[in-house]
């Protein structure tokens, strides 16, 4: 690339491809898939209908919505072999790392999913819905629980939590996780969805191509916040604490998770319905404690920084008051952007370009080898 060219650093505002998938409007804080609004989607849809919606391009009709929440449903299962895969590793092994490994082994034990090109939707629906029980078996081992049952008659979120509890959720909690399945699902080219999308460019399978995202997302500045702002909610403690926590936090250049977008420069819409959530899951369990620290962190935040909430900050309370343990967050996004990840692999197969960008070297050009006996 000729020196001097301007470097877009983090690739900001750069815009890489067309997409027909998801619009984030970032100065009026909207959020679009398929060119419907997030708001009215976590309103009236269920995850399984967004999840259509992204992979097909419309809304389903209820004989192809019954079909594809049977299609799932019987998906679930794993091979023995992955089960034995997953016995073996640590009890003790992060999560994500876990998720990673499972996704990519999936590929080897079902090889006839994993040609690039439109066939790939079966491998789409099958990682969607064998990601819950990856992470149940594997959770349920370490937490000593009952095996894993397949339980057809929930829905996807209601089997997810199931799969992560020892018990099956109420209506209110499985309906709290499919409004976060529904606002995780998608977020146009955010760096887990650029990883598989640049993946797949190299016509690499779908499962490449996820395996890429399952680490882009696990970093504390994508996915991995939503755990870290639990972590911060302990440090607060009290009410009383937020200011100066937070403001200690600032004073040393530390970044507040769960505040802050690449490309919201208003409230992420996705925090707004989540905040909600947050309270009403809080009001039924008689417990406000979370939902009123995070109240006073955004305050103190906003008038200290200026920033605003995305939608990490609100999630973690969601679940936890749920009972689903704080490092699983983080997989229960991966659980839900999956679809996400995987409709924009189908749509990177339907239009390939390499995607391969340059770098502005900035090291010497003009060196001279130096035998190995005369280095220093
Ligand atoms: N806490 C404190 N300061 C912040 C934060 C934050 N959360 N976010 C941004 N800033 C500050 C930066 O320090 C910087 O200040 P400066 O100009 O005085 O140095 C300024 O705001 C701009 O920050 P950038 O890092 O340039 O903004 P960028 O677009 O790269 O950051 C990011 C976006 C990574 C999300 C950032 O806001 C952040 O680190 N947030 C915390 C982590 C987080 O919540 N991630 C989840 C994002 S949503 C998702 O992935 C689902």
């Amino acid at each position: 690339m000729a020196q001097g060219s301007e470097v877009q650093r983090g690739l900001e505002d750069v815009v890489a491809l067309e997409s027909r998938i998801c619009f984030i409007d970032g100065k009026e804080g909207r959020l679009i898939y398929r060119g419907y609004d997030i708001r009215e989607l976590a309103a009236h849809a269920t995850f399984e209908e967004v999840a259509y919606l992204l992979w097909y391009g419309r809304l389903p009709t209820a004989s192809q919505l019954a079909e594809l929440r049977g299609r799932l449903a019987s998906l679930r299962t794993i091979p023995p072999e992955l089960a034995r895969q997953l016995d073996a590793l640590p009890a003790d092994a992060p999560p994500m790392d876990v998720l990673r490994t499972a996704v990519s082994a999936l590929a080897v034990f079902e090889p006839g999913e994993t040609s690039p090109g439109p066939s790939s939707i079966g491998g789409a629906q099958r990682l969607t819905a064998a990601l819950p029980t990856i992470l149940g078996t594997y959770h349920r081992r370490r937490a000593h629980l009952p095996p894993l049952e397949a339980r057809p008659e929930l829905s996807h979120a209601a089997y997810l939590a199931y799969a992560l509890l020892d018990r099956a959720p109420s209506e209110l909690e499985a309906r709290a996780i499919d409004v976060a399945l529904i606002l995780h699902a998608d977020h146009d080219l955010n760096a887990s969805t650029f990883a598989a999308r640049v993946t797949a460019s190299t016509l690499s399978d779908l499962y490449s191509a996820v395996t890429s995202a399952v680490g882009a997302l696990k970093g504390p500045l994508h996915g991995g916040a939503n755990e870290r702002v639990l972590d911060l909610l302990d440090e607060i403690g009290e009410l009383e604490r937020a200011d100066e926590v937070v403001r200690g936090k600032l004073a040393r250049h530390e970044r507040i998770m769960g505040f802050g977008h690449r490309v919201y420069k208003v409230e992420d819409p996705r925090a707004t319905i989540l905040r909600e959530w947050s309270r009403k899951i809080g009001e039924s369990k008689g417990d406000l404690r979370y939902y009123r620290l995070l109240q006073r962190v955004v305050e103190v935040v906003h008038r200290e920084k200026g920033l605003y909430p995305n939608i990490d900050l609100y999630s973690g309370s969601v679940y936890a008051l749920i009972g689903i343990p704080r490092d699983l967050f983080t997989p229960v996004f991966a659980a839900s952007r999956v679809v996400g990840w995987t409709a924009h692999v189908l749509e990177e197969y339907d239009d390939l370009r390499l995607i391969r960008p340059r770098s502005q070297y900035v090291g010497p050009t003009d060196l001279s080898w130096t035998p190995i006996g005369d280095r220093k």
